[in-house]
C-alpha cells in the first residue's frame, strides 16, 4: 500500500535577534502537527528555516559591526539550539544564504523574466524595513506602516515588477473554489476584501540600494526583493530547480503551511501568484493563527525574561512550555502570555488533572495489587462509557488536527482525562476493596491504567517527554508496540502481570515568587515528620516549622458569599464576591467542578485576607478561600460551625 504523505511548513524566521516566546507558537504548533501526522502513520516532511537576506538583517548587522554573515550565523545557532531545547523535529532546516537555494531562486527569477513576468521601471513609494513591505501611499495607516505601526521610508530606485495583474483572476478563483486554501475563512476574506479587490499592483522584486541578497543574475546591481527569495524556501528545499527533485515529487504540494496572521498576505497572494508562474500546484491550506500577546499588548524582545523561551523552558520544562502555547492560543484567535497564567495551567491541567490520575492510579495499584497490572475481571455499569470515549479518542483528536484545532484537540484528550478521574470516584476502588469484591476491582484498576496509556500515546505529539516518563512508572517504556496509533485500536493491549514502577510526581504544583519564577509549592512528602524522629541536631527537628508569630501574619477571616458565577473559558474557575464585615472582595476559586455557583450564595467561609492580589484569566482575585481536599479529589470549604458575624477573625 502506498504510504501517505504530509508535507508541513514553518515560516522561516528572521535571525535579526534573539526569539521571544510568542514566536516558538508557529513552531511547535508545526511540530505538533508534524508528530501527531507520523503518530498516525504517514511520512512527513517538516521543514523550517531561517530567512537571512534584507535591508532589515544588513542594517542590524552594521549596528552590531559585523559582516551579515557572521551576524546570522550566531543567531542561526542561537535558534537551532533553541527548538532543540523545545523537541522540534523537523526534517530540514534551510538558510537562505546557502548555495542550494541562492542558486534555485536566481533560476526562479530567470524564469519569470524570461516569460515575460517581470519587467524593469522605476519603482517610487513607501517601504516598511522591519515588514520588508512596500506600500502604497494609499494603503498607509497615519503614514505609518499598516501592518506594525512604524515609519515608513520613501524608496524611489529602479526595479524589476512582477505582474501580479496577469494571474490575479485565477487566484481569486481558486480562492472561491477551495474554500479550505486560506483558513480560518475570516483571513479569506480579509484578503479579498482588503487587499485583491482594491486593485493588485505589480510588486517590486527587486532592489538596488542595498547588497545583502540573493543578485539578479542578468542584473548584479539588483538583489532579489527579499520575501520573493524567502517564500521560494518551501520549494528550494524539496530540491526545486535542482538536479534532484524527488523530495519535490513527493512532497508537494504542501498540506499545511502555517504562518502568523500578520503574514498571510505574502502566503495567499504573492505566494500562490509565484506557484503559478512556475506552473506548480498551490498548497492545499495556509492557516494564519492568532498572537500570543502580553496583558499590556504585543510581545516584544525588550521584555526581558518573562518572554525569553530559554528562561522559561529552563523555569518550567519544554513539555509544560509547549502545552501552554498549544493550549492556549486557540483556533485562529490571539492568546495571552504570562507567567501566573502558565502556572496556573502547569497546577491545574498538568499537576492536578494528569498528575493526579497517574498518581492515584498508581497509589491504588501499590495498595491494592502490590503494584502489579491485574487481569480484567468482572465487568460494570461504570465502564461503557469510559471505554466507549476511548475508542473514539484517536479519530476525534485527527479529524480536530485536521482542521488544526490543537486546542481544541488538547481540550478533548483533557476532557477523557477528566472522565477517568470521574470513573475513580464513580467505581470508588476503596469501597470495592472494602466490600470484598476482587474481581470488580481489578477491572477498575486495568480499565485506568489502559485509560493512562492511551492518554499518554494521544499526548506524544503534543509533549514528547512526559509520555515516556508516563511509560516508565506504568512499565512499559520496553514496550514500543504499546506506544503506537495501532495499539489504540483495541482497549485492552496492555498486558496483565507488569508490575508498574511509581516515580516521582510529573508535574509538581508551582507557586510564583514575589521576584518572578516559580519555587514548588509544599507537598506532603516536603512535610516535617512528626513520629519516629531519629535524633538529629535541634535546628533540624525545628525545620519546615513556623513560629506563632510567622502564623499570625496570615490574616484570616470569616466571609460571607454573596455572588458567584463561572469564569468563561475556565472549566475550574469561580468568580465570586465575599463580604467581610462592611468590606466586598472579588476572588477567583478553582472550585468550579465541586460546587456550583448557586449553592455557594450564603454560606460562611474561611478567608485568608491578606494576600498579594493576582490576577487570573484577566480577573483579579483578591483573597483566597480555605478548602480541604483529599488523594481521591474530594474537594470542600472550610465553613464555620456556629453562626459568626462576617470579618471575625479566626484564629
Ligand atoms: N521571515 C518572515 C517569514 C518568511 S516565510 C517565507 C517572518 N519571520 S519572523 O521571524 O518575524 O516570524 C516568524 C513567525 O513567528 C511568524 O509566523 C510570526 O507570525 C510568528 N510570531 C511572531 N510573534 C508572534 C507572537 N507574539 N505570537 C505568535 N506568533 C508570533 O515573518
Amino acid at each position: 500500500m502506498e504510504k501517505k504523505t504530509f508535507y508541513i511548513t514553518t515560516p522561516i524566521y528572521y535571525p535579526s535577534d534573539k526569539l521571544h516566546i510568542g514566536h516558538c507558537y508557529t513552531t511547535v504548533a508545526a511540530d505538533a502537527l508534524a508528530r501527531f501526522k507520523r503518530l498516525a502513520g504517514y511520512e512527513v516532511f517538516f521543514l523550517t528555516g531561517t530567512d537571512e537576506h534584507g535591508q532589515k538583517i544588513e542594517r542590524r548587522a552594521l549596528a552590531a559591526g559585523k559582516e551579515p554573515k557572521e551576524f546570522v550565523d550566531e543567531i542561526v545557532a542561537w535558534i537551532k539550539n533553541l527548538w532543540k531545547l523545545l523537541d522540534i523535529s523537523y526534517d530540514d532546516f534551510i538558510r537562505t544564504t546557502e548555495k542550494r537555494h541562492m542558486q534555485a531562486v536566481q533560476k526562479i527569477f530567470q524564469k519569470f523574466y524570461e516569460q515575460g513576468d517581470i519587467y524593469k521601471a522605476k519603482y517610487e513609494g513607501w517601504y516598511c524595513t522591519p515588514c520588508e513591505a512596500f506600500w502604497t501611499e494609499r494603503q498607509l495607516v497615519e503614514g505609518n506602516c499598516p501592518d506594525c505601526g512604524r515609519p515608513v521610508e520613501l524608496v524611489a530606485e529602479e526595479s524589476y515588477f512582477f505582474k501580479m495583474s496577469k494571474y490575479v483572476d485565477r487566484l481569486v478563483e481558486h480562492i472561491e473554489t477551495h474554500p479550505e486554501f486560506i483558513q480560518p475563512v475570516a483571513r479569506k476574506n480579509e484578503m479579498i476584501n482588503n487587499f485583491i479587490k482594491p486593485g493588485l499592483e505589480d510588486l517590486c522584486v527587486s532592489r538596488t540600494t542595498f547588497k545583502w541578497g540573493i543578485p539578479v543574475p542578468f542584473d548584479p546591481d539588483h538583489v532579489i526583493y527579499v520575501w520573493l527569495d524567502a517564500l521560494s524556501n518551501y520549494i528550494t528545499a524539496l530540491g526545486y530547480m535542482s538536479e534532484d527533485d524527488s523530495l519535490l515529487k513527493t512532497f508537494w504540494p504542501a498540506n499545511v503551511q502555517l504562518i502568523g496572521k500578520e503574514i498571510v498576505r505574502f502566503h495567499t497572494i504573492y505566494w500562490p501568484i509565484f506557484l503559478m508562474a512556475l506552473g506548480l500546484e498551490l498548497p492545499e491550506k495556509v492557516f494564519g493563527h492568532g498572537w500570543l500577546l502580553l496583558d499590556d499588548g504585543k510581545m516584544s524582545k525588550s521584555k526581558g525574561n518573562v518572554v525569553d523561551p530559554i528562561v522559561l523552558i529552563d523555569r518550567y520544562g519544554s513539555d509544560a512550555i509547549r502545552y501552554f502555547l498549544l493550549r492556549e492560543i486557540s483556533f485562529g484567535a490571539d492568546g495571552h502570555f504570562s507567567e501566573e497564567a502558565l502556572v496556573q495551567r502547569l497546577n491545574f491541567d498538568l499537576a492536578n488533572d494528569l498528575g493526579n490520575l497517574l498518581n492515584r492510579t498508581l497509589a491504588m495499584l501499590k495498595k491494592y495489587f502490590d503494584g502489579r497490572i491485574p487481569e480484567r475481571g468482572e465487568a460494570g455499569p461504570e465502564d461503557e462509557e469510559l471505554l466507549q470515549e476511548a475508542a473514539m479518542l484517536p479519530q476525534k483528536l485527527e479529524a480536530l488536527m485536521d482542521e488544526l484545532q490543537l486546542s481544541g484537540a488538547l481540550a478533548e484528550l483533557w476532557k477523557f482525562i477528566g472522565r477517568a478521574n470521574k470513573y475513580i470516584e464513580e467505581t470508588a476502588p476503596w469501597a470495592l476493596k472494602k466490600a470484598g469484591k476482587e474481581s470488580r476491582l481489578q477491572t477498575v484498576m486495568y480499565n485506568l491504567l489502559e485509560s493512562i496509556r492511551f492518554i499518554s500515546v494521544l499526548l506524544s505529539p503534543f509533549m514528547p517527554k512526559t509520555p515516556i516518563r508516563i511509560w516508565q512508572q506504568l512499565g512499559i517504556a520496553n514496550y514500543p508496540e504499546l506506544h503506537t496509533w495501532e495499539s489504540l485500536k483495541t482497549f485492552g493491549g496492555l498486558p496483565a502481570g507488569i508490575s508498574t514502577q511509581p516515580g516521582e510526581v510529573l508535574f509538581p504544583r508551582l507557586e510564583l515568587t514575589a521576584e518572578g519564577g516559580p519555587v514548588r509549592q509544599a507537598t506532603k512528602k516536603d512535610k516535617p515528620q512528626t513520629t519516629k524522629q531519629p535524633q538529629k541536631a535541634k535546628e533540624k527537628q525545628t525545620e519546615g516549622l513556623i513560629s506563632i508569630d510567622e502564623f499570625a501574619r496570615v490574616d484570616l477571616r470569616v466571609a460571607e458569599i454573596k455572588e458567584a458565577e463561572k469564569v468563561q473559558g475556565a472549566d475550574r474557575l469561580l468568580k465570586l464576591i465575599v463580604a467581610l464585615g462592611e468590606e466586598q472582595r472579588q476572588v477567583v476559586a478553582g472550585i468550579a467542578q465541586h460546587y456550583q455557583p448557586d449553592e455557594l450564595i450564603g454560606k460562611r467561609v474561611i478567608f485568608v485576607a491578606n494576600l498579594k492580589p493576582a490576577k487570573l484569566r484577566g480577573i483579579v482575585s483578591e483573597g483566597m478561600l480555605l478548602a480541604a481536599s483529599d488523594d481521591e479529589g474530594n474537594l470542600t470549604l472550610v465553613t464555620t460551625e456556629a453562626p459568626i458575624k462576617t470579618g471575625s477573625k479566626v484564629k
